[in-house]
């Protein structure tokens, strides 16, 4: 069938659940988590910041306010404040009392069970978050190239450069928004020293794009795809990953016999 792919290649592709499976669970909860675990996600993606008392937390905005019955800034709040609060109602009553989770607990309880892809979100409001998401890591033997599949990444391309001088072993990735649409190949090479990954933005991945990331020596996983027409785009130009919100898109990717 025109515009299939194999079933080998569609086996291939990597399958990372957006802040867990965040179409049918709340976003950064155990619940999301859970839910890309059972739909065989490769990995889960999670965004990672720094409570005000200096403890490593999973959530994606800066402030509490959207996702959550709370308020403020996570960097404002103390872990006793944020594990108060509910992370589960806004998306629906069902996950009622779903918490904060700790970066530790994530990994507690998902390594081995499925990869993960951890976010350094906003790393600039939290000086030494690099550092302590390696301590993290190392306190558990989790920062040596093994089949505990993690990966690091960021928008903030200089905190990568620092936590892979930290994780050398850990494959890292840069993210890049549309703003990046027009990288040069030295750019390319310039990020390839310290990243394996080049993530970006959907709507700027051309056949090109992908050809020149691979020719770079690095992979490409974008975000978000939120459709089957963005996850079968995607496929079609032979991305190596991709991060969405629906695991279940891969796997109703046509297949050829
Ligand atoms: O994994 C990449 C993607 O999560 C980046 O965008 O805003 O959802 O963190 P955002
Ligand atoms: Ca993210």
């Amino acid at each position: 069938k025109e515009g299939s792919i194999t079933k080998q290649e569609q086996q291939q592709i990597i399958n990372v659940a957006h802040r867990g499976a965040s179409a049918h669970a709340p976003e950064n909860t155990m619940a999301a988590f859970q839910k890309a675990v059972e739909m065989k996600s490769d990995y889960i993606e999670i965004d990672v910041q720094m409570t005000e008392d200096e403890e490593l937390v999973v959530i994606h905005d800066t402030t509490v306010d959207r996702t959550t019955n709370g308020t403020g800034a996570v960097g404002d709040l103390t872990l006793e404040e944020i594990r108060m609060l509910d992370a589960g109602s806004w998306f629906s009553e069902e996950f009622a009392g779903e918490k904060i989770p700790t970066f530790e607990e994530v990994l507690d309880a998902f390594r081995g069970k499925v990869g993960i892809l951890i976010e350094l979100k906003s790393p600039g409001l939290y000086p030494g978050i690099e550092e302590e998401v390696a301590e993290t890591l190392k306190e558990r033997n989790m920062d040596r190239a093994n089949n505990e599949k993690i990966i690091i990444q960021s928008f903030n391309h200089e905190s990568m450069k620092q936590s892979k001088a930290l994780l050398p072993e850990i494959p890292h990735g840069v993210l890049a928004g549309t703003s990046w649409a027009d990288v040069t190949d030295e750019q390319l090479a310039a990020f390839a020293t310290y990243a394996d990954y080049f993530n970006p933005n959907q709507n700027i991945v051309t056949l090109e794009l992908v050809n020149r990331v691979h020719v770079a020596g690095m992979q490409m996983m974008p975000y978000t795809s939120r459709s089957q027409e963005q996850a079968d785009r995607l496929f079609h130009l032979g991305v190596d990953g991709i991060i969405t919100d629906y695991p279940e898109h891969v796997y109703n990717h046509p297949v050829k016999n």
